[in-house]
């Protein structure tokens, strides 16, 4: 059964007593919470570029068949993040960061709104578009230093430039994926923010954190694979909820 924690704008108390008395919190956000930025998520409408989808461009085995098609793909979507800023959702998880002993962001999303919006102790699992690395020597380049259009940059050594992003298939980085587990089995209370929920590792973490006996509150304006595990489901864009829910906490 789905349980709505909050309606007609007003919250459940049993839900902000638990949030503030709470040390511990960890947060898994995905691409909803850019959504307000004007970053498009991946799935669901907007959702695609041209007649892709993003399962047939983020790949190793997509980018060495057509290295021009990914990086165009790439090119368009880091032009479109240098463009946003951060919306009252990121603003809000600065402010839960400041108020908790022990806060830990994860995220998904390789745009580096949090980090711009003044949140500290992230965990980016899936990389970040702003940098880029050379598939043959391994260097790296920043957007300034290349072309963003639709031909690929080659290396000073000839080796192809990549985006530091995980592509499907791929290993999340080296003790990212570690911590981010370890915060999820720690924490009292666990938000999965603007997420379908369901790209593996990373949507075992809500799974993970509540068999551990955290908290499990959900916020998306859709329901998902974990809305009927949830043990309060937000539902609404983050941008609204999460201001909300700061302000009702009296923070
Ligand atoms: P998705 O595009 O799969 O899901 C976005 C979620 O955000 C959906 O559940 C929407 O309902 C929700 N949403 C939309 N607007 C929202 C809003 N204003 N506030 C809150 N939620 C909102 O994105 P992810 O779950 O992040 O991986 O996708 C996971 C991974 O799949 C991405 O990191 C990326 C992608 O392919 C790689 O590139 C490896």
């Amino acid at each position: 059964m789905i349980i709505l924690s909050r309606e007609d704008g007003i919250f459940d108390q049993g839900l902000i007593e638990a949030l503030k008395n709470a040390k511990k919190v960890a947060v898994l956000t995905g691409a909803g919470i850019s959504a307000e930025s004007g970053v498009p998520t991946f799935r669901g409408e907007g959702g695609m570029w041209k007649q892709y989808r993003p399962e047939e461009l983020a790949t190793f085995e997509a980018f060495s068949r057509d290295p021009n098609l990914v990086w165009e793909w790439y090119s368009w979507r880091k032009k479109l993040i240098a463009e946003v800023s951060p919306n009252p959702g990121h603003h809000a998880l600065v402010q839960l960061e400041k108020y908790y002993q022990d806060f830990t962001l994860v995220t998904q999303n390789v745009d580096n709104l949090h980090r711009e919006a003044g949140s500290n102790n992230i965990l980016e699992l899936h990389g970040s578009i702003r940098r880029n690395f050379c598939l043959d020597c391994a260097k790296n380049y920043e957007d300034s230093d290349l072309t963003l259009g639709s031909e690929v940059n080659s290396c000073d050594c000839g080796g192809l430039i990549r985006p530091a992003v995980v592509w499907f298939g791929e290993s999340l980085p080296q003790g990212v994926m570690e911590a981010s587990f370890q915060k999820a089995e720690e924490c009292e209370v666990f938000f999965s923010i603007g997420t379908s929920a369901v790209v593996y590792p990373a949507a075992m973490l809500p799974v993970q954190a509540k068999r551990a006996g955290a908290l499990l509150i959900e916020i998306n304006p859709q329901e998902t694979m974990l809305t009927t595990s949830a043990d309060h489901f937000l539902q609404g864009a983050s941008g609204e909820i999460l201001p909300e829910l700061i302000r009702e906490m009296g923070i």
